[in-house]
C-alpha cells in the first residue's frame, strides 16, 4: 500500500464528475463522483448489474456519458473524438471481465496486439523483447506459453496472459474488471499478489472491480461502493472496513438482512 498525501488527493489522475448513463429508459448511473489519486489502487464494489463495468468503460471512452465529465490525466474523455481517445488509451491497460483474448491468435500475438496497434515503428525484435518480458513478469513460462493458443491455457494462465497484454504498453493506469472471478482462492490470491507487484514495479494507478472482499482489502488503498447509480461510500482501506454505513456493513457481512432489498 502506498502513502497518499494531500497533494495526490487534490490532483487525482482520474476524476469523475456527475457521470450519468442511461440505456434506453434505464438510468444505470445517476450521479457518480469519484477521484483516483495517482499511484493508488481503488476497489469498486457493488451488486451485480449495478454499473461497475459501465463506469470503467467510460474511463477508456468505450461508452459515451449521457452527461457528466470524466477527466483522465488532464483530458476530458467525455469530450474526446476517436483520435484523441486513442492517445488516452495508450496510457491505460484494460483487463476485460472475460479476459477476452483473440482465439485465433497465439498468446504472443495476443499480447503483442496493443503494441502493434499503437507503435507501428517498433521492430519485431523489440516487440519480442517486450512481450517476453511482460509474460515473465506475470509469472508465466514465457518461452513455452507464447506459442500456445488461448484455449490451451488454464483459467489462471489466461488471466496472467491477459494481464501481460494489459501492461504491455507500460501504462500509467490499469483497469481490472473482475480479474479473479471464476478462479480458485489460491490462484485468486496469486493474481492479487501480482497486481500489487505490478503496482510497485510500474508505479501505476489501478482500478479494481471485484466481489472478493478478502482480496479487496489486501489490494486497496481506497474502496468505493456503487449503489443505485451513486457512490454511496468512498474511504481509505481502514475507514471503509470500520464504517458504520449500514449499506456497507451489509455488503461486508454478505448478509440478506439490512437496508439493501433484493426482489429477485
Ligand atoms: N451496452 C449496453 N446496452 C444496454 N444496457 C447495458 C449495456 N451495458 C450495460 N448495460 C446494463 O447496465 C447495467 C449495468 O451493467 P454493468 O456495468 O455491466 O454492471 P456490473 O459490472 O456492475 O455487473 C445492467 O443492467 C446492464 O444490463
Ligand atoms: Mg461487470
Amino acid at each position: 500500500m502506498r502513502n497518499i498525501n494531500q497533494f495526490d488527493l487534490a490532483n487525482p489522475i482520474i476524476k469523475i464528475q456527475h457521470l450519468r448513463k442511461v440505456f434506453g429508459t434505464k438510468e444505470v448511473l445517476k450521479d457518480v463522483n469519484m477521484i483516483f489519486p495517482q499511484g493508488s489502487t481503488t476497489v469498486i464494489l457493488g451488486l451485480s448489474g449495478s454499473g461497475k463495468s459501465t463506469i470503467i468503460k467510460h474511463i477508456v471512452g468505450l461508452m459515451k456519458a449521457t452527461s457528466g465529465e470524466i477527466w483522465v490525466d488532464g483530458v476530458n474523455v467525455s469530450a474526446c473524438d476517436e483520435q484523441e481517445l486513442r492517445a488516452v488509451r495508450k496510457n491505460i491497460g484494460f483487463l476485460f471481465q472475460d479476459g477476452a483474448m483473440f482465439d485465433s491468435m497465439n498468446i504472443f500475438d495476443n499480447v503483442a496486439f496493443p503494441l502493434r496497434e499503437h507503435f507501428k515503428e517498433l521492430t519485431e525484435e523489440e516487440i519480442e523483447k517486450r512481450v517476453m518480458k511482460m509474460l515473465s513478469l506475470t509469472g508465466l513460462d514465457a518461452q513455452r506459453v507464447a506459442r500456445l493458443f488461448p484455449n490451451e491455457l488454464s483459467g489462471g494462465m489466461r488471466k496472467r496472459a491477459g494481464l501481460a497484454r494489459a501492461i504491455i504498453m507500460e501504462p500509467k493506469i490499469i483497469l481490472y474488471d473482475e480479474p479473479t472471478s471464476g478462479l480458485d482462492p489460491i490462484t485468486s490470491d496469486l493474481i492479487t499478489q501480482l497486481i500489487l507487484d505490478l503496482q510497485e514495479k510500474l508505479g501505476v494507478t489501478s482500478i479494481l472491480i471485484t466481489h472478493d472482499m478478502k482480496e479487496s482489502f489486501k489490494a486497496a488503498d481506497y474502496l468505493a461502493f456503487l449503489f443505485e447509480g451513486e457512490i454511496i461510500e468512498w474511504a481509505d482501506n481502514y475507514a471503509f472496513k470500520n464504517t458504520s454505513n449500514p449499506y456497507v456493513r451489509q455488503l461486508l457481512n454478505g448478509s440478506g438482512e439490512g437496508p439493501i432489498q433484493f426482489n429477485g
